[in-house]
């Protein structure tokens, strides 16, 4: 099985450039590859190009269907045929302060409505310079994963890494890799999870990065807006 490499293209590209965009990503034979695209496209997306496989990019804490103005329930997304949702991304995490509880609110809807979430952690430049990233790893995945599922996906962003273009040492990546693999809560919740990494990931890194011992794939959020990149990624 090829490793599964996650495109995040956040809120970026308007529907036409999307739609082009799409046009020359599915005639990729790529097999273990989806796309984190806008909310408004799902539906349609799914739809046009039923060759690529695509991802929310949140759900909302609340469940099912009611008068939620403005909500987008992982029930809601299920039924446009989407698979699989991002959960707990650090720009999310900072910019609309979601904490592990809600992430983990978040990831638990997921499992109900039968969606794969992709729950993402990493530490800020303050941990990681203060030797207090292990803890708060730990504790972000303790707090954030849900209670119970077969599988789901866990997404190791450190946030110093996203949109910087420094990326962790191999020497650092092995380390959280291991921890977050052997992580003793995870290995009780779910008989299957998978491990990406993301952050300033591109066509020059990532074949090192699949390299490293425990990972399962990438997360890859900028590079993933150009197709030349995507195209040397997925080659
Ligand atoms: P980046 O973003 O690849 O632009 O660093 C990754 C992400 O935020 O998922």
């Amino acid at each position: 099985m090829k490793p599964l490499i996650i495109a995040n293209w956040k809120m970026n590209l308007n529907l036409e450039k999307s739609f082009a965009m799409m046009e020359y990503l599915e005639k990729s034979s790529y097999e273990n590859f989806m796309i984190a695209i806008s909310a408004p496209y799902l539906a349609y997306f799914a739809k046009s190009f039923y060759k690529i496989k695509f991802c929310a990019q949140d759900v909302s804490t609340v469940e099912g269907y009611g008068a939620y103005t403005g909500e987008m329930s992982a029930d809601l997304i299920k039924s446009c045929k989407i698979s699989h949702s991002i959960v707990g991304h650090s720009e999310r995490r900072q910019l609309m302060r979601d904490s592990n509880m809600v992430v983990q609110k978040k990831a638990d809807n997921c499992i109900k409505a039968g969606i794969e979430p992709i729950i993402c952690v990493g530490e800020n430049l303050e941990f990681r310079r203060d030797g207090n990233y292990k803890e708060f790893i730990f504790q972000q995945i303790n707090e954030s994963i849900p209670r119970s599922a077969d599988s789901f996906i866990v997404a190791y962003e450190p946030v110093w890494s996203i949109g910087t273009g420094i990326v962790p040492t191999t020497e650092e990546l092995s380390e959280m890799f291991y921890l977050i693999k052997h992580h003793p809560k995870l290995i009780r919740v779910a008989k299957n999870i998978q491990l990406v990494y993301g952050g300033s990931v591109n066509s020059s890194n990532c074949k090192h990065l699949l390299s490293i011992e425990n990972i399962d794939g990438l997360l890859v959020g900028s590079a993933s807006l150009s197709k030349k990149e995507l195209d040397l990624i997925l080659s």
